[in-house]
Formats: structure tokens, C-alpha cells, sequence
């Protein structure tokens, strides 16, 4: 019974996540950007662009010049979670691909660095006063999901064991459309019960700013408005018709 309901809802959640995050990307994708607005100095090519695109998603650049607490606390977090998501594929594939199996050390050490940038950040909405004063419920909200999500897997690893053959057995047979039974221990549960909620949330959250970066106008605009110009489509439609009206 409990197999089947995480077994149906991890397929709503997977559905959801997935058209959810399609619709937002096309959504951005289509929203017109029609002024030049690259923050200054910003690369004049297409490649200085997607260098400078590199430089923001690898290590928060533009958070580094703002901030060094908050570029340090935000970047250790999300490297960490990288490397633990990652870390994880191996209860997702069989066999374990060889790179999969090399990070597994240091995913390990990644779950407390996650925790710990995480509690910083928090601790950031509490003691900073401007900070405190902008932030809202949704803002406390995913950093508390994203720490038990992290607590949780951490109290896995280092004091309740779970069965992972069978849990393995479960994800697979997911993948494969062949249910397995899930183990029923309860902090696995909490675990994938708080994993369940971020996917659902994801779409309509404020961690689509994980796409949303590609989308940034200040940031992916080559810096060209003197040697081209940029005009809207009624200009262009203005002129074409003054042309065939003799310039009248
Ligand atoms: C369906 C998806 C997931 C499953 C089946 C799963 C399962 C597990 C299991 C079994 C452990 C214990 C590892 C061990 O005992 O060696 C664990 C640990 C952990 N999980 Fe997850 N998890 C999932 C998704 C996530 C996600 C999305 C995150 C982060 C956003 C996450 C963060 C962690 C952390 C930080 C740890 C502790 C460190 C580590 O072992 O890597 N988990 N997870």
C-alpha cells in the first residue's frame, strides 16, 4: 500500500515537475526583451557572452563582486548539492557508471557542507536587518525544505541505515514500470516525502532561478548598441511603409 502511494506519486511528481518546468522555459524563452540593458562592462561577442554566462552559473560572479558571505555560504551549498544530486545517481542506475562510483567520497563530506550552507543562509534572513526585512515566508520555507531534505539523508547515512538493495530495487522499478516494495523506515520516508514536495514546488518556486539565470537579459545580451542598431518591430514597420509612400 505505502509502495504504491509513493510509487503513484512519484510519478506526479516527476509529470509535474517536468511539464511544469517546460511551460516556465518556454514562458521566459518567449518573453520579449526589447531594450539593450547588458550590466556594463559587458562582452561584446556571442562567445564573450557564453564565457560570461560560464563564469555566472560555475561561480556566481556577480554575487561574488556583491557579496563575499553570501557568494561563500550560497556557493558552498548549491557545489554541494551538486555533487550529492550526483552522488545519487547510483541508486538510479544499474550497473553504476565508474565516474559515479569515484565521487562517492566526497559526496559523503558534500551532504554536511549542503547543511552547513544552508544553515548560514538562513541564519543570513535572521541577522542581517535589510535582509530579514525583505524576506518573505516562501524564502524561509525552501531553505527549511532544502535543510531537512539534507538532515534527513544525513541521518541516513550516519545513524538510522536504510535498506538501499531494496530502496535501489524501488527507484528501479520505477524507472522499469516494475514496483518494488519501498523499506518503510521513517526517516527514509520523511527523506522522500520532503524530495516529493520539491518536486511539486519546483515549477511555481523561487528556485527557478536555476533556469532562469539563461534568461537574464542584464547578463546574456551581447554589448553591441553602437555598432548596431536595435530598433523595435514598429520602426522597422514605420520605415518600410515611409519607403513605399516615397518618405511621406
Ligand atoms: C528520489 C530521490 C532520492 C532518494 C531515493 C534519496 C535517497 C537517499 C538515501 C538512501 C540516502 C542515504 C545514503 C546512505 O546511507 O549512504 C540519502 C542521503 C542524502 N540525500 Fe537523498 N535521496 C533522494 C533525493 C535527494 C535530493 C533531491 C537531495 C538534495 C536536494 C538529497 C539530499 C541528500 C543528502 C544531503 C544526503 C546525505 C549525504 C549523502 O549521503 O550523500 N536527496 N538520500
Amino acid at each position: 500500500m505505502l509502495s504504491t502511494i509513493f510509487a503513484i506519486l512519484f510519478y506526479l511528481a516527476t509529470a509535474v515537475f517536468v511539464v511544469g518546468l517546460v511551460y516556465r522555459i518556454r514562458l521566459y524563452a518567449r518573453t520579449p526583451a526589447p531594450l539593450k540593458i547588458p550590466t556594463t562592462p559587458a562582452p561584446v561577442t556571442r562567445q564573450g557572452v557564453v564565457f560570461r554566462m560560464f563564469r555566472e552559473v560555475a561561480f556566481f560572479e556577480s554575487l561574488f563582486k556583491s557579496n563575499k558571505w553570501t557568494w561563500l555560504f550560497g556557493w558552498v551549498f548549491h557545489v554541494a548539492m551538486l555533487l550529492v544530486v550526483l552522488r545519487h545517481l547510483r541508486y538510479f542506475t544499474e550497473p553504476v557508471w565508474l565516474w559515479v562510483n569515484l565521487i562517492q567520497p566526497f559526496g559523503k563530506y558534500a551532504g554536511f557542507a549542503m547543511l552547513a550552507g544552508l544553515l548560514a543562509l538562513w541564519g543570513r534572513r535572521f541577522l542581517v536587518e535589510r535582509i530579514r526585512y525583505i524576506s518573505s515566508p516562501s524564502d524561509h520555507l525552501m531553505l527549511i525544505l532544502l535543510m531537512g531534505i539534507a538532515a534527513s539523508g544525513l541521518m541516513m547515512k550516519y545513524v538510522v541505515h536504510t535498506d538501499i538493495v531494496a530502496l535501489k530495487a524501488f527507484t528501479l522499478g520505477l524507472i522499469r514500470f516494475n514496483w518494488q516494495p519501498l523499506p518503510a523506515d521513517p526517516v527514509l520516508l520523511v527523506h522522500l516525502s520532503l524530495v516529493l514536495i520539491l518536486m511539486f514546488v519546483f515549477p511555481v518556486s523561487k528556485l527557478l532561478h536555476a533556469p532562469g539565470v539563461f534568461f537574464s537579459p542584464s547578463r546574456n545580451q551581447v554589448d553591441n548598441a553602437r555598432e548596431i542598431r536595435h530598433p523595435a518591430p514598429w520602426v522597422t514597420e514605420l520605415e518600410s511603409n515611409a519607403t513605399k509612400t516615397g518618405g511621406e
